[in-house]
């Protein structure tokens, strides 16, 4: 069976999961799932990255250790993943010890091969961003990623020989313009090292929160090189021996957000080759939520709470709403309004209410039953198609774009109902144009089913089975073809899959 992987960025853990996290997540869901009815044996990988300066921080004002404020923040990230049915096979804390033996065999191992060294490090720090920037990188004296003031520092520190890799990571860019997507992203990603790639500080001095570095206890290794490993600790690589991976590398897929393409994209694959490991196959960035035309700011109040959204609209409208209103790989913006409209609209009144009106006249007219097959179909070859089209967009991550295919169903279904009028039908005797419209229906639910069910699983399920059928989970996308709904199954009276919210 073919592999794939994918994985989310690790979240940092001082705070509690936001909109932002959540996004990402879906988004891996949303890609594991499809591939697992495309027929790939799916690893999915998400966790936490622990060893941050900000977590030091936020500990010590809560008045905890770190460890024991880590500990209850991951409580809060396991529990949004179930209620937002995330189906991750693995999730890694930094803070797990064979992660951070791992780290500590892999930076004697770069050591030992001379590819790191003690240096002084002088330049500026954002601690938000636990990133290194120089003078010429600052915007107005700030972080250039994400505005905040930087620290001044100026200290011992080990460094990573990345200018050795320039070359060869040009020659990665050039060859495969796929290794980063979008492509401004590749652009944005290739500009930053073509011309000049500095050695990277791979430790710190004054920092006690972190993986020591295992032959100079005076530093703690670098949360980025900590961090980045996580993708290989998961997967069994010791730090020692690159055959310990197991087969699901190299990664097809890294799901970030535009802020950290950079470390993915740069330097990322160096640290690979230089424990002679492969790059993954993919980076694909994602752009930014702003919430109702503002930037996301718990302080000012523009907020969304993870939640409450759930609570009042369930998991799967959340899911839909995030994937369905922007293009993945480009900034979005999340407001009430746009939620409400497309909930009760789309999801409401176009899906539900498709589903609902078919399994009620399916009670009334046929007995709950699905009836034969017609021998021509109206909808067959649109349905057709749009799974083709689906496929296509799914395979791209151009997920609206997938979404707005199967809705083509739905409409066309819905048009079907509102042009033939079964009522009608019925009250005129006849009997076999009713059955057949029904069954027509039938199968583009079935299908609609199988096509969402990567972005709202337990409706998908709820559907599937409301029509006489078993785990939709299991069903492939090969199976997509138009026919193969048995006569005869038993399907419910009515399926109320979203309340239509005043
Ligand atoms: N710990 C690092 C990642 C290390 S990966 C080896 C980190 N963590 S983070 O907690 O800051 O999470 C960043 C990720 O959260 C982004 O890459 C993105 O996936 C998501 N988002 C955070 N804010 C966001 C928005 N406003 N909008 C969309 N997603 C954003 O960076």
């Amino acid at each position: 069976m073919k592999k794939f992987y994918v994985t989310t960025p690790i979240y940092y853990t001082n705070g509690p999961p936001h909109l932002g996290h959540a996004y990402t997540t879906i988004a891996a869901d949303v890609i594991a799932r499809f591939k697992k009815i495309q027929g790939f044996d799916v690893f999915f990988l998400t966790g936490t990255d622990e060893h941050c300066q900000k977590v030091e921080k936020a500990a010590k004002e809560a008045g905890k250790t770190p460890i024991q404020f880590v500990n209850e923040i991951v409580q809060q990230y396991k529990e949004l993943w179930v209620e937002l049915d995330i189906e991750y096979d693995k999730f890694i804390r930094t803070t797990d010890s064979y992660h951070e033996k791992a780290v500590q065999n892999i930076f004697q191992q770069m050591y030992d091969a001379g590819l790191i060294y003690k240096g002084k490090y002088e330049g500026w720090y954002c601690v938000p961003c636990e990133t290194f920037l120089t003078d010429s990188q600052l915007v107005n004296g700030k972080c250039p990623d994400c505005g905040r003031d930087v620290k001044r520092e100026q200290e011992e520190s080990y460094f990573f020989k990345l200018s050795t890799y320039r070359k060869k990571l040009q020659k990665l860019f050039e060859e495969n313009k796929q290794f980063v997507q979008p492509n401004s992203r590749w652009h944005e990603a290739y500009n930053f090292f073509k011309d000049e790639l500095r050695d990277l500080s791979v430790s710190r001095k004054n920092v006690k929160w972190g993986i020591p570095v295992p032959f100079d206890k005076e530093h703690v290794i670098y949360v980025w090189l900590d961090a980045l490993f996580n993708y290989l600790t998961a997967i069994e690589y010791d730090g020692k021996n690159p055959k310990s991976a197991n087969n699901f590398w190299p990664a097809d897929v890294h799901l970030v957000g535009k802020e950290i393409a950079k470390f993915h994209a740069v330097y990322w694959p160096a640290m690979l080759w230089a424990v002679g490991l492969k790059e993954p196959k993919q980076v694909y960035a994602h752009g930014w939520w702003t919430i109702e035309g503002d930037k996301m700011s718990k302080s000012k109040g523009n907020y969304v709470e993870p939640h409450a959204v759930i609570a009042k609209y369930g998991c799967d409208a959340f899911r839909y709403f995030l994937l369905r209103e922007n293009t993945f790989g480009e900034d979005g913006d999340y407001s009430q309004k746009s939620f409400d409209a497309r909930y009760n609209g789309e999801l409401a009144d176009e899906f539900g209410n498709l589903a609902n009106r078919t399994l009620v006249m399916l009670n009334r007219y046929c007995n709950g039953k699905v009836p034969p097959k017609p021998k021509t179909s109206k909808l067959q070859k649109t349905v057709e198609e749009k799974v083709k089209l689906y496929e296509d967009k799914m395979e791209a991550y151009q997920f609206n774009r997938a979404l707005e295919e199967t809705w083509s169903i739905i409409k066309e279904a819905n048009k079907l109902v509102n042009d033939s009028e079964p009522w009608k039908l019925a009250k005129e005797g006849k009997q076999k144009e009713v059955e057949n419209v029904m069954y027509e229906l039938c199968e583009s639910l079935r299908i609609t089913a199988v096509l969402l069910y990567p972005f709202m699983p337990s409706s998908s399920e709820r559907l599937y089975n409301a029509l006489g059928l078993k785990e939709v989970k299991k069903i492939k996308l090969k199976q997509c073809k138009w026919g193969e709904i048995k006569e005869g199954k038993q399907t419910a009276e009515k399926l109320v899959l979203f309340p239509k919210i005043q």
